[in-house]
């Protein structure tokens, strides 16, 4: 299994979970999902019924004028899942938009959050400032929080793998999941928990924060060897570290971070730690390690990916029917909460 868990101790007894995790088509998946939640997932579709959605809707909360770029991403995304492994018979791939049932438990979630409870969620507030919404926030991009919380519950969803940037998105829906079994007296809605990467979050390429593609610090599960190379090449590594011989900080260097994500000889790993810090290690050597080892990640990942972009359709047609197989599911758990609520009329 490649996928990398904390909670690996207790895999065993979470046999048989049910996995929700989503991702927003803005553009082709990267190192930063692969590492926190993607090359995990390959792993959990063997011991669990796992749903993945590409979260289109969500998308559109912060691209409302941009659906032609969303739609585009749909593909994109789906063959990122397809290429990584995602083995579409045993998991569910679907869109978020033709799952309505997602909108309609969004719709009664609402009643249930107050508007300065959506304001105090710390994801949502580091996002209105990155895109400048700090004097007008849509409504929609607000209140995503409680739609993603439709999208874990409408699934009983109990694990879901995510970054820890999510985890706020996790307790509010288990505050949701609490108010709605309490106020309906009923069992119907499930707490989920988020299954969080052992590996810390991915930086980018500029040494800046997290891998974003709105920053243009990312290195794509897509990119050709070409890009990849001269990507590292001009990776952010220590500025003092200007010569051979001068010692390097391994800590805040983005190709130190990198290299604990993928490289699979950790030994070698921890000498040449000690090498750049003691100083005579140069950054060209470090990088060439790098680049060796995330290109025997990558190749077989793009090789995947390019013969399964040879027949698009097919891909669609996976899309439909998980999709399918996910509204099946939706309203089911739709049905019981209309019953909870006492909206069952008919
Ligand atoms: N917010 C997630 C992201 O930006 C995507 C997402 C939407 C999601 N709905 C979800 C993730 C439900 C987990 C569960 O990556």
């Amino acid at each position: 299994m490649k996928g990398n868990y904390r909670m690996k101790s207790q895999e065993k007894q979470m046999a048989d979970r049910i996995i929700l995790t989503g991702d927003r088509p803005t553009g082709p998946l990267h190192l930063g999902h692969y590492v926190g939640s993607l090359r995990g997932r390959v792993g959990l579709q063997h011991q669990h019924k796992q749903f993945i959605m590409i979260a289109d809707a969500q998308a559109l909360t912060d691209n409302a004028e941009n659906p032609e770029k969303v739609r585009k991403n749909i593909l994109e995304v789906a063959l990122d899942y397809l290429a990584v492994g995602i083995d579409p018979t045993i998991t569910t791939i679907f869109i978020q938009s033709l799952v309505p049932e997602l909108a309609e438990l969004t719709m009664y979630y609402l009643n249930l959050v107050t508007v300065a409870r959506l304001q105090r969620n710390p994801t949502i507030k580091e996002e209105i400032i990155q895109r400048g919404f700090e004097s007008s926030i849509p409504a929609g991009f607000l209140m995503y929080p409680v739609s993603q919380a439709a999208d874990i519950t409408a699934f009983k969803a109990d694990l879901v793998p995510v970054g820890d940037d999510q985890l706020p998105m996790i307790e509010q829906t288990n505050e949701i999941v609490r108010s709605f079994n309490r106020i309906y007296n009923c069992s119907v809605l499930v707490e989920p928990k988020a299954l969080l990467s052992s590996v810390p979050r991915l930086p980018g390429t500029d040494g800046k924060g997290k891998m974003s593609k709105s920053l243009g610090n990312v290195i794509s599960l897509c990119d050709s060897v070409a890009d990849v190379t001269k990507k590292i090449k001009t990776m952010y590594t220590d500025p003092k570290h200007l010569r051979v011989e001068d010692s390097g900080n391994v800590e805040g260097n983005p190709v130190f971070a990198y290299l604990d994500a993928f490289d699979p000889d950790k030994v070698a790993l921890e000498a040449m730690k000690d090498h750049y810090k003691r100083g005579g290690l140069g950054d060209v050597v470090v990088k060439k390690r790098l680049l060796e080892v995330l290109l025997a990640e990558l190749n077989p990942i793009r090789a995947h990916r390019e013969q399964f972009a040879k027949d698009p359709a097919q891909v669609m047609r996976i899309l439909k029917e998980g999709t399918e197989v996910a509204r099946k599911v939706a309203s089911q758990t739709l049905k019981e909460v209309r019953k909870a609520m006492k909206i069952d009329y008919f």
